[in-house]
């Protein structure tokens, strides 16, 4: 099983386009499939998943669109707020979170305190989120860190970088799913994803559901993860390759 399940939900627009519908309509059915989503990866063990809810470069869509989905965003929080608790998902959030309206990151905030002791899986809503724009913030960090001397910067290896980005606090992406057709990454877990499996299916979020979820993880199973290794007659794997030739 994959432990940590990454994905970038596209298609609410097209979903709901073909259905002669408001592009709103498309999130709002969209939000349906997260509930769905979130629920079976609940059932079958995940210990994380972490779902694109928004991305920074979002903020430039119509008003009434970034309004839209805030009030989605807002009502999920609310309604899903005993789903989480007495499921025993920890929610996150990662992102330019101070961007929120007022209201989503009161509840936003509220929320991730309130089911903070909560272990069974970790739900990551990623919220004006980019990856570079998070590998940016963290390197102001460690930029202030060498410069106040606490850090040689000699001393800076993936592992530092990777302790500073907070997608990253629950490992790696295993995998990231992306509904909708388009086979990109569109600056999602950048840093992450280096080794992540990819998985592309061209169902619309809206229309995405546990059998597709079965399927990217049976596809996921499938794969041979080398992480830049040689697997040498099935037993094993050996380091004969630096990760600088992987594949
Ligand atoms: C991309 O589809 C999707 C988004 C920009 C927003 C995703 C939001 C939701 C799934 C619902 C709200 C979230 C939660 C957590 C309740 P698109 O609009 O770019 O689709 P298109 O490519 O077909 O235009």
């Amino acid at each position: 099983m994959p432990r940590h399940v990454g994905i970038i939900m596209d298609g609410n627009g097209r979903w709901a386009a073909q259905r002669g519908e408001d592009r709103c309509e498309g999130h709002r059915a969209g939000s349906h499939a997260v509930r769905r989503i979130v629920r079976v990866a609940r059932r079958i063990g995940l210990e994380a998943l972490t779902l694109y809810a928004f991305s920074f470069q979002n903020w430039a869509r119509p008003p009434a669109e970034v309004a839209g989905l805030m009030a989605l965003l807002h009502d999920f929080l609310i309604e899903e707020r005993s789903e989480i608790l007495g499921n025993g998902i920890r929610l996150a959030a990662i992102g330019d979170l101070d961007q929120l309206p007022a209201p989503v990151r009161a509840v936003l905030d509220q929320l991730c305190a309130d089911s903070a002791h909560n272990s069974r899986m970790t739900l990551t809503l990623a919220l004006s989120y980019g990856g570079q724009e998070e590998i940016a913030q963290a390197m102001r960090v460690i930029a202030a860190e060498a410069a106040a001397g606490k850090l040689d910067p000699q001393a800076i290896d993936i592992d530092t970088i990777r302790s500073h980005i907070p997608s990253l606090q629950v490992g790696d992406p295993d995998l990231i799913i992306r509904t909708g057709g388009e086979r990109r990454l569109s600056n999602f877990l950048l840093f992450g994803s280096a080794y992540a499996e990819l998985f592309f299916s061209d169902r619309h979020w809206p229309d995405f559901t546990e059998e597709d979820l079965f399927l990217a993880i049976a596809s996921y199973q499938r794969r041979e993860r080398r992480f830049g290794l040689v697997l040498e007659g099935g037993a094993g794997l050996s380091p004969r390759a630096k990760s600088s030739d992987s594949n």
